[in-house]
Formats: C-alpha cells, structure tokens, sequence
C-alpha cells in the first residue's frame, strides 16, 4: 500500500487525514476533552414528557433544592432575546414560556457541580400543563389544518395540466419516505466561559461558529463582538449540527454568565436523540404523463415534509427537494410544490443532501413505475430521459444543464459492472429461486452545488507567514471528518511550494474569520480553499515585489519551487527567504476572500441559476432478499463518482463510500418511530439501527470519474463531494423493489416506502402475492 503520509503537499494527491491518527489513537481533541477551568459546573436540560400542552406551571423547588444543584435556567433567566430561530422567525425559543410543543422539548436547564448530580436532578419538575391536541404526520397536520412553518415554493416550467391531457399514459401514486438521525459520534456539546464585562467565549461541536456566535449574543443581549465560538473539529455533525447546537451553546452562556464560573453541557444519546432535529420524512404524491416508449411528457409533485413545531432551516429543505425532484431528468411540463407543515415534534433540520435525497427519490420511483408500467429494463427509461439534445437541458427551476456527464459516466459504470449480463442473470436466477429473490439496480445522481441562500456562498481565511517560514492556516469552514482542512493545507502548500508538514491546521474561531457561513452544502473545500488561496496570492504577490526589488530582477524570474525559492540565478531556502522579508518589512499575514461568481435565486418567481454547477454520480446494487423474512443483504455495489479533478482522491473516496453507506442506512435499517402519544420511540442505537460494518456490500468497488474535470473555475476545477455520494443508497432501495416485484412477475411497479425495513419489504411481497392470487 502506498505510504499516504510521506507525500509532499500538492493537491490532487492522496494524502492521508491530517488527523487521522490521532483520531484512532484517542488523541484528537474534542470540545469534551478541553480542560475545565477550576469550578467548572455543568448542565443537563429538564424536558417535556407531553406533547402539546399549555403550561400552567413549572415547579422546579424539588430540582433546586437538590444536593449538588447549583441552580436552575429558565425563560426568566433569558436577558436578551428567548429566541434562537436560525431563520429569524421568531419560533424557537430557547425555553418555551406557555406553550409545549413537542414530547421531550427542552424546558429548563439544571445547572450542577456535576454532570450526574445535573442529569437526576433534571427529573424532579413537576410540570402542570394542559394538554391539547397534536398532530404528528404532515398528513395529520393538514388535515387538522395546521400552518406551514414557512412559505411553499412552487417551480413550473410548461403547462403541467396540457402536458399531462397530452400524454397517452398516466400514472399516479404516493411515496413515503422516512426521515433519519444524524448519529455523529460526538454528540451535541457546548463549554462557555465567562470572561470580563459581557465577554464569554464559547466552546462548541459546530458546523456553523458564527451562527452560534450571534444566537448566543442576540440570546445574552450583547454585540456579537462579545462572543467567540471555538471548534477545533467535531466528531460528525452530517447537518445536524449546522443550528441544532444553538440550543446547547446558547444554554452553556447563559448559565456562565449567570453563575461566573465555566459551563458543559452534554445531552445523553436519548437526550440528543429526542431534543434535537433530524433529516425531513416526507410524503410525496406525484403524477406523470408519458409517451409509450416512457419518454416522460409532465410531471406534478406535492412534497409535504415533517417540519417539527418551528421553521429552522424546513425552508431551504424543502426548496432543495424541488430542485432535486427532477433528478437527472428532463420534464417537458411540470409543477412541483412544497408543503413545509408545522407538526407537534422535534423541529427537522439539515441532513447530508439537505431534502435532496428527498426530491430525488421521487424522481427515481417515477422512472420506477414506467419501467413496470411499459415492461422496460429501468435503465432504459433512465437513459431515455436524461438531460441532453435539442431543447431538453431546462430544469423546473428554468437553470440550464449545460455540465451533464451522465452519458459517459452511467455506460462506464454499466459496463464496469457489467449491469446488463448480471440483470439476465438475476432475471433467470428469480424463476427457479422460490424464497429468495434478487434485484439489481442502476441509479445516476444530479447534484447542484452552491447554497440557495446565495448570501451564503461566501468564505474567508487568514494565513500567516511567521519570520522562520512556518505557517499558520485558519479560515471559516470547520472539520467535522469530511477532510476539509487537509485539502485546503494542500491548497496552501501547492500554492507556496512547500511541504504540507509546515502548515499548522488550526481551530475555527470566530476572532480569526467574521460572519462565516455554515460548513454546509458541501460547499466548504470550494469556498474556504479559494479564500486561502486568495490570501495566499496576497501575500506571495508581497514577496514577489519585494524579491524583484531586492535583487533587482524581474517579477517573472521569482518562483517558489520545492521549499525553495528562485530569484533569477540565486535560490534561498523558503524559511531563508521569509526571514530576509520580514526583516525587509514585508507584511507577512493576508486576509482572504472568496464569492461564487454569477448565482443568482428569485424563489418569488422560482426562477434562477441557483447552483453554479452540478455533481454527477452513479451507482448500481445488487441485493438478495428473504420473501419469508423480509431480511436481506447487499451482496455487490459498484460506485462511480464525478468530484472534478479530485483534490485528495483517497479522501475524496472515503467521502463516497460513507456517504453512500449513509444513504443506505436512510432507506433500509433507519426508522424514526413516534408512538401515538408523540413519542419518539427509537431514540438510542438500541432500537435505531444504522448500517453496521457487516452491513457494507459484499463486494464493494468505488471509483472516482478520474476523466472529469470541473467547466467552472472552483478550486483546482475540483467538485464538492460532501453530499452527492449519499444518493447514490437509492441503488440499494431500487434493487429491493426489483426483487420485491419479483413475486409478481415484474408486472407491478412496488410501492415500497422507505425505509424499507425488513418488515416492509415482507409487508410488499405479502401485498404482490395476494395481489396476483
Ligand atoms: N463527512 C464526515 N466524516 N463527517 C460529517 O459530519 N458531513 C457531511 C459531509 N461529509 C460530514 C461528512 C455534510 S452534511 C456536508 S454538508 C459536508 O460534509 C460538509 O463539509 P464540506 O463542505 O467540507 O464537504
Ligand atoms: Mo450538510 S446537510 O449541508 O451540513
């Protein structure tokens, strides 16, 4: 195996984490393991055990009067505003003050001399409220008209209803689709401490430093400039912690500033589980319209998504299920609308594809159903569909697909997997196989890339040169495992020609980098490298000048090569050259900045170029089930992925496979299950079951589409790789249904919901078989 550590900086190279050692060596700090301050206390929230009540009183004397209890927090205790809605919508408040709106809503922190003495004494309210009725479902919450949290988005481009009069066939149905815990290894955490006047600094597991930064100012009732959120890395956050831990973090400064003295606050696995936010579960009914070749002529889609009790980011959620709702596919007419409602749990949050995974598993089940409907291999109405040829490259969102590398990218991987030989096969293996079945399945993915909030798209860092030629590298993203900061040090090394080994990665920090945006819609390596590079630029632009002028050659005849630097016959070592600047008073530090160039959103008229490009993927699965079980296993998957020219194509491809496996854990194994009373039920890993490594495929081939290459001008004409990878699970679901339909002959298109549980591919097969009866 090649030696991934001893490899000099340049980008599109492997290049091994640069904390992965100490990851598995225990020796990767975390915000649990930052040394506490003497008198340290801790938190533990008090929670709701109804579900939508009215409160009449919270009667914490039993908590108060605790051994150990230092105190409790409570609305009262807010001095600035009890809200921390991450869109400003004055919905989320820190602590509810009348209202409970969710089973397990966090209604006041106890504040402890120890995390145990917190978490027992956190039992002792006793909460009189009067219960109302809820509404747990989307369904549910439209039928007792319920609000929507936010205003829908509707994308249309033709005349749905011609489009649909015109077409020879029609097909029609509903597809409900699961939502998902984020289950990071680290859970939500925050460490406040107090600092002089109204100064707190604040230690958190976030994806998004100043968001935190400004709730728990707007929370105290200080400028922002009072407030530094730390993070040095995050053991997983997968979306869940991009507004999630404002919660947490906003808890953790009130009781430092109240008491003076440090703050920790860690929810338990439960606790997490229940309090905080999870990917949307949506229920969406679609039409289509389509020739007798399946050539699809209009498509109508309703998405209506558990949003929870408060807006968070359900917006933009359930605005990127839209954009995604068309997949790889072209829809001549279409109208697609969202259905953001409010319902009484936990408030949805952003998940890895953000409702895209959403929006695109929709677009598979339609292709699903024409394929069952016209007796066709789905491939072929894949294919049949594709974005591509005269007038066929608009999106309902009226961006043009000009980048698509579909074509090329799914023949490669259908003959690298040699789709059409094995299809046969597991077609005939199907006849003569009574109880076991097989399925196999080829999905490409469409992924558009830049932040809907186009404000967003926005990034800085700071890079320092020190006078003996180290360097110090900060900008605004965060590392939660993704390997952000190894490609934008490599991006660093590459551009002065030095070692990676002489770039210190540091903690993001809210004093270095202002007004950062969310590390969020994989956007990070393209807007964080390009601010480094550009501060980089800066400062080698600094010492290009000065070289010139100092040995009194042309700006051409500088280079930096190899820990070197040439001016024109003379060459200094780099740490060499730094000290003859500095002494030279060259400014050795440079702030740096970065806009995605020309996006631009109007979502009143649902009109615009959101995404400045788009990520391509395919994928193709092979599965067995038990048609007397309903169990099942991946016995093969073959991955091929477009991530441009790849930065770090070992990182990159580890990017891929757990997103891949992540997605697969969405649709199979991972059930959110809320009882009747509005509990959720599967709140541990004891009865959520995500992906195991025995879950993996059996044989497992994953490839990066090495040919590709970014047309826009990103990072080194890379592509973000963060979230695309994660659709590419459908293949799995897809190979199910196929061996589901199995049964019946392929003469069904199954309506399989996801997840599709053990139990529901049993519940699908009973369905085909009685059906054909
Ligand atoms: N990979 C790891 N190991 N851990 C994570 O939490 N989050 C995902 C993805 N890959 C995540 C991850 C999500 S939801 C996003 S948006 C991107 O990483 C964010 O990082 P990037 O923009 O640097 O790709
Ligand atoms: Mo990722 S859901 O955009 O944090």
């Amino acid at each position: 195996m090649k030696d991934l550590t001893t490899i000099t900086g340049a980008a599109h190279t492997d290049r091994i984490h640069d904390s992965a050692a100490k990851h598995v060596t225990g020796r990767a700090d975390y915000t649990d393991d930052i040394a506490l301050p003497e008198g340290a206390l801790h938190a533990y929230l008090g929670v709701s055990d109804v579900t939508h009540a009215r409160i009449n009183s919270l009667d914490l004397s039993a908590v108060r009067a605790a051994p150990g209890v230092v105190g409790v927090l409570t609305a009262t205790d807010i001095p600035g505003v009890n809200d921390i809605s991450p869109t400003h919508q004055n919905d989320e408040p820190v602590f509810p003050t009348d209202l409970i709106q969710f089973h397990g809503q966090p209604l006041f922190a106890v504040v402890a001399e120890s995390r145990d003495i917190a978490r027992r004494a956190a039992l002792l309210a006793k909460i009189d409220a009067t219960p109302l009725p809820h509404a747990l479902d989307p369904i549910a919450a439209q039928e007792a008209g319920y609000p929507h949290v936010t205003a829908p988005l509707t994308l249309q481009r033709g005349d749905l209803d011609a489009g649909m009069a015109a077409a020879r066939n029609h097909l029609k149905g509903r597809m409900t689709v699961g939502g998902q815990d984020h289950m990071y290894l680290e859970g939500q955490i925050a460490c406040a401490i107090p600092g002089e006047d109204d100064d707190v600094i604040v230690y958190s597991s976030t994806q998004h430093p100043s968001e935190a930064q400004h709730m728990v100012a707007q929370v105290l009732g200080v400028p922002s400039n009072a407030v530094v959120v730390n993070v040095r890395r995050m053991g997983g956050g997968f979306g869940g912690k991009e507004s999630q831990m404002n919660l947490f973090a906003a808890v953790a400064a009130l009781a430092a500033k109240k008491w003076g003295r440090a703050v920790k606050i860690r929810p338990d696995r439960d606790q997490d589980m229940t309090a905080t936010g999870k990917r949307h579960d949506f229920v969406i009914d679609y039409e289509v319209g389509f020739d007798d070749a399946g050539r699809i002529e209009a498509v109508g889609g309703t998405f209506a998504a558990r949003c929870g009790f408060s807006a968070d980011l359900s917006g933009p959620v359930t605005d990127r299920a839209l954009f995604h709702a068309d997949n790889a596919y072209f829809y001549p007419h279409v109208r697609l609308s969202s259905r953001p409602m409010k319902t009484n749990t936990v408030s949805n949050t952003a998940f890895r594809g953000f409702g895209g995974p959403q929006g695109v598993i929709a677009a598979e089940r339609i292709i699903e159903e024409i394929a069952y409907a016209t007796g066709q291999d789905p491939l072929d109405v894949r294919k049949a569909n594709f974005y591509g040829g005269a007038g066929r490259d608009l999106t309902p969102y009226h961006q043009e697909v000009t980048d698509n590398i579909l074509d090329r990218l799914v023949t490669e991987l259908e003959e690298s997997a040699d789709y059409r030989q094995r299809r046969a096969d597991i077609l005939a293996y199907n006849l003569h196989s009574p109880v076991l079945k097989k399925g196999i399945a080829l999905t490409p993915v469409k992924f558009g890339i830049s932040f809907t909030a186009t404000w967003y798209n926005q990034a800085g860092a700071l890079v320092h040169v020190y006078n003996d030629g180290s360097i110090h590298l900060n900008h605004g993203g965060t590392e939660m495992g993704q390997g952000l900061n190894t490609k934008v040090a490599q991006v660093v090394a590459e551009a002065f020609e030095v070692d990676f080994e002489r770039i210190k990665i540091t903690k993001t920090t809210t004093e270095k980098v202002p007004n950062t945006s969310a590390t969020a819609a994989s956007s990070g390596t393209d807007l964080n490298g390009m601010a480094a590079l550009n501060a980089v630029e800066q400062i080698k632009a600094r010492l290009v000048d000065f070289a010139a002028g100092h040995w009194q050659v042309a700006p051409e005849a500088v280079r930096f090569e190899a820990n070197q630097v040439h001016i024109g016959t003379e060459v200094l070592s780099f740490d060499a050259f730094i000290k003859q600047a500095y002494l030279a008073r060259v400014q050795l530090s440079a702030a740096g900045f970065y806009k995605t160039p020309d996006i631009h959103w109007d979502r009143d008229k649902g009109q615009g170029r959101p995404f400045y490009y788009f990520a391509y993927g395919a994928s193709c699965s092979e599965v067995t089930i038990d048609t007397l079980t309903g169990e099942y296993r991946v016995d093969r998957t073959d991955l091929l992925h477009d991530v441009g020219r790849s930065l770090n194509p070992v990182l990159d491809r580890g990017q891929v496979e757990g997103a891949f496996i992540q997605g697969m854990g969405w649709l199979t194994t991972e059930e959110l299950w809320w009882d009747d009373a509005g509990r959720l039920r599967t709140h541990a890993p004891s009865t959520y079951k995500i992906p195991l490594a025995s879950d993996r495929p059996r044989v497992f081939n994953v490839n990066l589409a090495d040919w590709s290459e970014n047309r826009e001008l990103t990072i080194k004409r890379s592509k973000a790789v963060g979230e695309p990878p994660f659709m590419l699970g459908i293949s799995v679901f897809e190979a199910l249904s196929m061996a589901v339909a199995s049964v019946a002959d392929y003469r069904e298109c199954p309506r399989l919901d996801a997840p599709a549980t053990p139990e529901r591919v049993l519940m699908a097969v009973d369905r085909l078989r009685r059906g054909a009866a």
